[in-house]
């Protein structure tokens, strides 16, 4: 149907007859002559349209509503100087049109423009609705074209290393990946219920106890949990698993994974190997397990500073096993006032948001001396002052925000605070070309983490993560006792502040797996319900094994600067996880639910 991509044309095509084919992106009549600007996937090109090359050839121009799908065919030649647009690659050609076949017409009004001389800002729930319009706009088609790149390079870097791609199911049973699960009722196993899988962790490891040694897959995920700009509650996972491999070898191999996606889609040659800190390490200074390192304003703990003091409000939380942690806020002095910190302000607002009660504060001035407001003003001793000044390196001119009480809640809270402060300050460059890509592997996750609501143990990432040797031992009757405070064989690949992936070496010996099971609650009867096929497996000759799987979309994300997930995503949900599109999920007939030995409670509210 053409010869060539509108976009695809250049000076050296003039003087050669072209046949194209797409949609009108805008339509110009200048006093006698129409310039159609067409744009297919390639790109746009004008096409003029002169009354001399026949009336009903012209006729048929001027009626042309924007989105028209065109066949043209024509001569290309060159713009007179005047007329070039060195915006376009084509613009210093045009087509002159000697024959016009519209292939389908536009019978209403377009929703919104999507011509590339349309600025953004159409609403998303308008894009989202009408998506496929959408997807034509250059932005998107870009974003899915780099979304192929990435999967096409990943599908290539593993298949060099030896890795087969294999499906694993979608009907399936829960695995534990902290999310709620979507339940499909089975129509033929009355009263039973499949589980979308939130990713394919036991069939990856089934498949290691199958031999298969290497596998990947780019895996769709299904969570029900709340949704954020970076997760939906169907995702793509860069999924893979291999045998006979220890956590340095999967690191090295995926940080050379991650630096050939670099590299083919953005050119980009990323430093090898990625610094690696420990989650303790993550925790201590930047009070999250996924720190954004692009700038510094790390957290330090004053415990043995402030222990002493008569300030209750820091003495109280070190003694009752909390924390102090200080921030310093480099010339904040003057950028930062009081109001902002006191309740009511915007710094105290993102420290509540965490959970935190305020946020104390001192100013340094000049010669060691310190400023600040309410009971802490006087509390500092002389040797305590130097002690701060020297542990913080704080300056004359700088802010010291403190976050006191229970550990977990001063993490979050100086974790947001230090965002919050990083982007208003310009810590953190937009600039697209001076973008800094901060990758950086976090390790020895806790294996537990306390939940105190439920008073139990539960795994920080899922239950089948390998313990450290060196924490457990090697005696089996001592495991239940330090199972608990064990580190795992587990790490997350942390960019600019994100979590790109996760995964760990996983236990291949069924008795330490059932350890763990018991450590997070399942007596023996609930754990060999849920996962006696795992643990029988393993008593066939599983391997050693370890895998790690990626957010494929989270990388499209960073790698193209959008702003959310949904825009990598062809036909992404909103954040209550709705198809605007298609209005799923929608309602079924009393029929189908009957099928399915369902009924529902749900009760519409008045
Ligand atoms: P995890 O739960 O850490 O690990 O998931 C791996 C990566 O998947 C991405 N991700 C999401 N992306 C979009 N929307 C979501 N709702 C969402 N949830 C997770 C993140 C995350 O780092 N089975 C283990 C992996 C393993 O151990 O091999 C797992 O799923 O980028």
């Amino acid at each position: 149907m053409r010869s060539n991509g509108c976009g695809e044309l250049r000076k050296q095509h003039i003087a050669s007859s072209v046949q194209l084919c797409g949609w009108v992106d805008r339509c110009r009549d200048h006093g006698g002559v129409i310039f159609i600007d067409l744009r297919d996937k390639s790109g746009t090109i004008q096409v003029t349209v002169d009354p001399d090359q026949g009336k009903e050839l012209f006729a048929t121009a001027e009626n042309l509503r924007n989105e028209t799908v065109l066949q043209i065919t024509g001569q290309v030649r060159e713009r007179p100087i005047e007329a070039i647009n060195k915006k376009l690659g084509t613009g210093e050609i045009e087509v002159l049109a000697d024959s016009l076949i519209i292939l389908n017409t536009v019978s209403q009004n377009l929703p919104f423009n999507v011509s590339i001389h349309e600025d953004e800002g159409v609403k998303e729930e308008l894009r989202l609705r009408y998506r496929y319009l959408d997807l034509r706009k250059e932005r998107m088609s870009r974003n899915l074209h780099l979304r192929h790149q990435t999967i096409q390079t990943a599908r290539h870097f593993l298949e060099e290393e030896g890795f087969i791609e294999i499906e694993t199911p979608i009907l399936t049973k829960s695995t534990p990946e902290g999310a709620r699960d979507y339940l499909v009722p089975s129509r033929v196993c009355e009263g039973e219920w499949f589980a979308l899988p939130q990713s394919p962790q036991l069939f990856k490891q089934l498949l290691m106890v199958g031999g298969l040694e290497k596998y990947y897959q780019i895996a769709r995920c299904f969570r029900d949990e709340d949704l954020r700009a970076d997760r939906q509650p169907e995702f793509t996972q860069l999924d893979m698993e291999m045998s006979f491999m220890n956590q340095e070898e999967i690191l090295d191999l995926n940080e050379r994974l991650i630096a050939a996606i670099w590299k083919t889609t953005k050119g980009i040659d990323l430093p090898l190997p990625f610094p690696r800190i420990t989650w303790q390490e993550a925790m201590n200074s930047y009070g999250t397990d996924r720190p954004d390192t692009r700038f510094e304003m790390k957290l330090i703990n004053v415990n043995e500073i402030v222990k002493d003091m008569n300030f209750k409000v820091f003495s109280n939380a070190v003694a009752s096993g909390g924390c102090v942690k200080c921030l310093t806020v480099s010339g904040g002095n003057n950028s930062i006032s009081n109001v902002r910190i006191k309740p009511g302000g915007d710094i105290f607002s993102e420290a509540q948001q965490a959970g935190a009660g305020g946020l104390a504060f001192i100013r340094v001035r000049e010669a060691g001396e310190i400023d600040t407001i309410g009971a802490i003003k006087t509390s500092f001793n002389t040797k305590q002052k130097e002690e701060l000044l020297e542990q913080t390196k704080a300056q004359p001119g700088d802010l010291i925000l403190f976050g006191a009480g229970d550990i977990k809640t001063v993490n979050k809270a100086l974790d947001r605070v230090r965002i919050f402060l990083a982007k208003e300050l310009g810590l953190i460059s937009t600039n697209p070309n001076k973008m800094k890509w901060d990758f950086l592997w976090v390790v020895d996750f806790p294996m537990f983490e306390f939940n105190q609501d439920e008073k139990r143990f539960e795994a920080l990432h899922h239950p089948f993560c390998a313990p450290n040797q060196n924490d457990i031992g090697n005696e089996p009757t001592e495991w239940p006792n330090r199972l608990p405070n064990s580190r795992a064989q587990a790490y997350d690949l942390v960019l600019n502040g994100l979590e790109l992936g996760g995964g760990s070496i996983r236990i291949h010996e069924a008795e330490l797996q059932k350890k763990v099971l018991e450590t997070i609650g399942l007596n023996m009867n609930e754990a060999n319900k849920q996962f006696g096929f795992l643990t029988e497996a393993l008593q066939m000759g599983a391997p050693p094994h370890g895998g790690i799987a990626f957010g494929l979309d989270r990388i499209v994300m960073l790698l193209t600067g959008a702003e959310s997930i949904r825009d990598t995503i062809a036909f992404p949900k909103t954040q209550q996880a709705r198809c605007l599109m298609t209005g799923a999920p929608n309602e079924v007939s009393d029929q189908q639910l009957q099928e399915l030995h369902v009924s529902s409670t749900w009760v519409a509210p008045d």
